[in-house]
């Protein structure tokens, strides 16, 4: 980049401004973002599989209903980021592949399994509830397409959050049987939750440089406080046990203190170890392959349609 280049582009990360497509910007810029926002999309995209699971399954139309509404959201939110980063000029094609081949990673949190029906509410309530803490803040995120896809996402994301809540609530007002379905799916759910937000501080190698360009606003370990701190009353009205014993109000510091997720168990997730890893991705390749014939069918009509037009 030119002098006057860098310039523009400091001065407008400084003013906490917007870097649009159009606009010059440092390669390694460009490659977190990159990096991040096609995380995002395939988190998403693969984050659609555990809840997918139950659709067959809800309890009722009404439950099946918003399931599937939920799950289509999620479908929507991968197109909005997968579009994002197509701005930063790589392709959908590439993506799909980088997320196939494993050179790109999707959530750790995908890779459990939903074992219950109870697990569609607690990844309502925690997974969706986590993602909101998230994402929100990525609404004033430094680059254009990626700040804008947010503000939908989140407030769909709101709507999830809430509905796993409601079901979770509706659950515990029911038979014994129910509460304890609802209490071992928090068991199992609550630790991957606060590993979605990624690394201690002191581990991270990319919040730096995210914060200084105005990437991230927050660091990992601010959001899972902010998470912890918004969920521990949550779950005392609900009437569950979150499964951390050193959780505990600090009155000095006006938040909870907590205990530490296991980051040996995190490392092996992120580095495909996880429970679901394999079976995630087989699905995806297979759905991939699957559209094979879509994709053929629609670059065939376009191509007939240029051809006529
Ligand atoms: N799962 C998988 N990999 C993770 C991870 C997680 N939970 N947390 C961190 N990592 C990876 C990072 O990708 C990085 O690896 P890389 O260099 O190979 O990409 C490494 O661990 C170091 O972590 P850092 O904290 O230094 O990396 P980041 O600065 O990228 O921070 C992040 C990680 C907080 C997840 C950040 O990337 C982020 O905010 N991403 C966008 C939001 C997002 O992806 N949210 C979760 C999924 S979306 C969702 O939940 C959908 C909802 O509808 C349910």
């Amino acid at each position: 980049m030119s002098d006057v280049a860098d310039r523009t582009f400091e001065e407008t990360i400084a003013r906490h401004d917007r870097i649009e497509p159009r606009d010059a910007m440092p390669d390694d810029y460009r490659h977190t973002l990159i990096r991040q926002i096609a995380q995002h999309a395939h988190s998403e995209i693969i984050g659609m599989q555990p809840e997918g699971n139950w659709i067959t399954r809800a309890p009722s139309l009404r439950r099946k209903a918003i399931l599937l509404a939920k799950v289509q959201d999620e479908a929507g939110h991968g197109l909005y980021l997968y579009s994002a980063a197509e701005t930063l000029g790589v392709s959908r094609e590439e993506l799909t592949r980088n997320l196939l081949t494993g050179a790109q990673k999707y959530s750790s949190i995908f890779n459990y399994p939903t074992l219950s029906y109870a697990d569609v509410g607690t990844i309502g309530w925690l997974v969706d509830g986590a993602a909101i803490c998230n994402q929100v803040p990525l609404c004033r995120t430094s680059y254009g397409p990626y700040g804008r896809a947010m503000i939908r996402i989140c407030k769909e994301e709101s709507f999830h959050q809430r509905q796993g809540y409601e079901l979770l609530a509706t659950m515990m007002r029911g038979t014994d049987e129910q509460r304890a379905m609802v209490q071992e799916s928090v068991d199992r759910f609550w630790w991957p939750s606060l590993m979605m937000f990624g690394p201690p501080d002191g581990d991270s190698p990319h919040t730096a440089q995210s914060m200084a360009w105005g990437i991230k606003r927050h660091t990992n370990d601010e959001l899972r406080r902010w998470f912890v701190d918004m969920t521990v009353p949550q779950a005392e009205a609900l009437g569950v046990t979150l499964p951390d014993p050193a959780l505990a109000w600090n009155a000095e510091r006006a938040s909870y203190d907590f205990g530490e997720p296991d980051w040996d168990e995190f490392w092996a997730v992120v580095k495909g170890d996880g429970p679901c890893n394999a079976q995630r991705l087989a699905h995806r390749q297979q759905a991939y392959d699957d559209g094979a014939w879509v994709r053929e069918a629609a670059l065939a009509f376009a191509e007939k349609a240029g051809d006529e037009g």
